[in-house]
């Protein structure tokens, strides 16, 4: 059994595969790495001499690949050469949520995953260890194992192991996060294989940070740890409107209750509600496992917490109507921020995408700024042309702001939906003097300074703070 680990392949070249890969390589010099995607043009992106031309922004990536890229890590679209010459071969393909057929709207959509086993069964030689890196349902390590066991009964050469190594990452702090992880998870049925993941980890990571276990544990913690933060957001979410409804102030709360080691501070900010990849796509595959084996009762637990995320958003555009005296029509709102959360482009999932649409088909003019989004990004996100003349700005419209100032210009109300570090100290002095009167904030980061901007006569929203409006019992 392979005990040396020389070459990897990794497949997918994305927001886990290029990172991880470009840590490991950091950390390993030892090791060949070779990413792979079908995507040329990603593969490009990735192998660019301008290193702000990376398909994905993550703080500290550009270093690591300036360091490293052309040494021991390669971004490569021949599958055959590097699959073949691979030890170990990680699967870092994405898993969207399926739209159509058994299980639309809640399983994993896993054809990225089998076309990889497929080419893996193809191309690979001799002994090689393959690991599920991809957010998966529990079991998918059994359809990778079927089509590798199919092409070894075919081809005696070949010996196939399968290995879980979940990602824990979160976007925004990625390179962190893969240099000091909480813990490192690998589960599988093979000790040789085992050891010899955990031998990679070992030149970074303590050995009490590693937990080994079985494949299908390994796959249910993941989906498991992804709905308990999940569920975190939706928890706090829904007692900030409470807060707001009674004047209490959602900060003090989750600041008293954090402190309860028991509870624990992190992932207690109320917001626009959660966004990104992995936690909707997880909870609703949680839910979907759960109606297969006939728990139905747990299911739907699972399932609210999605609700009460749906609900945030749709509560919040519905509060902006109100507070605007019943109507957006033809009226200027600047939105600040369009990723999912601060530090990354990802807009995956992004509260701002449904909050802007249901302002735009209430007729609001929008003006959309972002640090880092693009301007067709947001365009496919609304899946609406951008407004590009005055005539344009009939009703209901969106257009590219390339700026804080020129988004806030003429505007009847500000809506931050990221938490940039740019937006927390903005002068209101100067945006009041730019805004149209009456003028709003609507802060559902929870991340102004209220009372400067109450200091220019500036009206503010600010999510979970309940000094305006408290009704009693
Ligand atoms: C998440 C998990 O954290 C990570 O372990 C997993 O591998 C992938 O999914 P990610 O989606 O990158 O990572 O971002 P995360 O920082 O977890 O934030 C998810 C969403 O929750 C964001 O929209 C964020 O704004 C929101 N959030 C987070 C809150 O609204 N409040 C919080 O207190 C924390």
């Amino acid at each position: 059994m392979i005990n040396k680990v020389r070459n990897i392949c990794c497949i997918g070249a994305g927001y886990v595969g290029g990172p991880t890969m470009a840590v490991f390589a950091d950390k390993c010099p030892n090791l060949n790495i070779f990413v792979v995607d079908k995507n040329k043009q990603r593969v490009d992106a990735w192998n660019s001499e301008d290193l702000t031309k990376l398909p994905i922004f993550e703080r500290g990536l550009d270093k690591l690949i300036s360091k490293r890229r052309g040494k021991n890590l390669h971004f490569s679209d021949n599958f055959k050469k590097y699959i073949s010459e691979a030890d170990m071969i990680f699967i870092s393909v994405n898993t969207p949520t399926k739209t159509k057929g058994l299980g639309a709207g809640k399983a994993s959509d896993l054809k990225w995953v089998e076309a990889s086993s497929r080419e893996i069964a193809e191309y690979a030689q001799g002994e090689t260890i393959v690991v599920e890196k991809s957010t998966l349902p529990v079991k998918t390590a059994q359809t990778i194992k079927s089509i590798l066991d199919e092409s070894q009964s075919i081809n005696k050469d070949k010996k196939f192991t399968v290995l879980s190594n979940p990602e824990f990452l979160a976007e925004g702090s990625a390179i962190a996060d893969l240099e000091f992880p909480d813990r490192v998870l690998i589960g599988g049925d093979n000790l040789d294989s085992i050891n010899a993941l955990v031998n990679i980890y070992l030149n970074w990571i303590p050995k009490d940070k590693i937990i080994t276990t079985d494949l299908w544990s390994s796959e249910l913690s993941k989906l498991t740890a992804n709905a308990f933060l999940a569920q975190r957001i939706s928890s706090i979410n829904s007692i900030s409107a409470l807060c707001e409804r009674t004047g209490a102030n959602i900060k003090d709360v989750s600041l008293a209750i954090g402190t309860d080691k028991r509870i624990g501070k992190e992932f207690l900010n109320a917001g626009p509600g959660f966004g990104g990849s992995c936690f909707k796509k997880d909870i609703l595959n949680l839910v979907y496992i759960y109606d297969y084996y006939g728990l139905h009762h747990e299911a739907k637990y699972w399932e609210k917490v999605v609700e009460i995320n749906d609900w945030q958003k749709k509560r919040i555009s519905n509060l902006i109507i109100e507070k605007l005296f019943g109507t957006v029509s033809g009226k200027k709102i600047a939105i600040l921020g369009f990723s999912f959360k601060a530090n990354t482009n990802d807009t995956r999932e992004s509260p701002a995408i449904s909050i802007c649409k249901e302002l735009i088909n209430e007729g609001g003019n929008l003006f959309v700024y972002d640090p880092k989004v693009s301007h067709e990004q947001i365009r496919i996100d609304l899946n609406l042309p951008e407004a590009r003349q005055e005539q344009d700005l009939n009703e209901g419209s969106w257009s590219y702001a390339t700026s804080i100032s020129e988004a806030i210009k003429s505007s009847d109300a500000i809506v931050i939906i990221t938490e940039w570090e740019e937006f927390k100290y903005l002068n209101w002095k100067e945006i009041k003097s730019k805004m149209r009167n009456p003028s709003w904030i609507f802060d559902t980061r929870s991340i102004i300074n209220i009372c400067e901007a109450e200091k220019y006569g500036l009206k503010v929203w600010s999510v979970g703070k309940g000094s305006q409006n408290i009704s009693n019992f």
